[in-house]
């Protein structure tokens, strides 16, 4: 990767930018297939900041057109691991009753979050309420949520970039890299 910003920082790439676009081309064909028939638009709900940008290519790659909501939550806890108590820092801008939600999750590592969410969103009564995310951290399993789709399964260890951060940098990587251990320190 000759262009990569990052370079020094980055100890190694684990999803190529080109593998990610491949798998959401597939992801957007197969979810909007299932959506085909929706009489209103998928509203799709991106939790900032980290699925900034894997939304604007999902919604791009879904074979369906689809409305944009970004939810802004923190959760109290440390900055790599959250604790399920949940805040609403930003919350959508329009009204979900009746209509077919999709959540749309960077990672999902403990699941705490993306299970209150689900609570909450829930009780504004959607049509549908689904969710898809782009990886997925083994401790997911435990918090027992329905994930209408992922897009990789990834091993338990801190992964940046497409989004994902380390005290805000890095989201602008185009692919996911494992930081080089120096960075944390
Ligand atoms: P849960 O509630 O599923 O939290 O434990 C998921 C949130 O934790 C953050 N997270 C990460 N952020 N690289 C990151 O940049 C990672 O490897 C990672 N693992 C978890 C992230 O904010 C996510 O939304
Ligand atoms: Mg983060």
């Amino acid at each position: 990767m000759s262009t990569d910003k990052y370079a020094d920082e980055i100890e190694s790439v684990l999803i190529d930018a080109d593998v990610i676009r491949d798998r959401i081309a597939e992801m957007g064909a197969m979810i909007g297939e299932r959506y085909r028939d929706s009489e209103q638009e998928v509203v799709l709900v991106a939790v900032l900041k980290g699925a900034a940008i894997f939304v604007s290519d999902f919604a791009r790659a879904l074979s369906i057109p689809s409305e944009l909501e970004f939810m802004a939550v923190s959760s109290y806890g440390s900055s790599t691991s959250s604790s399920g108590v949940v805040r609403i820092l930003k919350d959508l801008d329009r009204d979900i009753a009746d209509r077919d939600v999709i959540i749309v999750e960077d990672i999902i590592d403990s699941g705490l979050t993306l299970s209150w969410l689900m609570r909450n969103l829930r009780t504004r009564n959607p049509r549908s309420l689904e969710i898809v995310t782009l990886l997925r951290k083994p401790d997911a399993v435990k918090a027992d949520l329905d994930i209408l789709e992922i897009g990789f399964d990834i091993p338990n260890e801190f992964v940046v970039g497409y989004g994902l951060d380390f005290s805000e940098r890095y989201r602008d990587l185009p692919y996911i890299g494992r930081l080089h251990p120096r960075m944390y320190s």
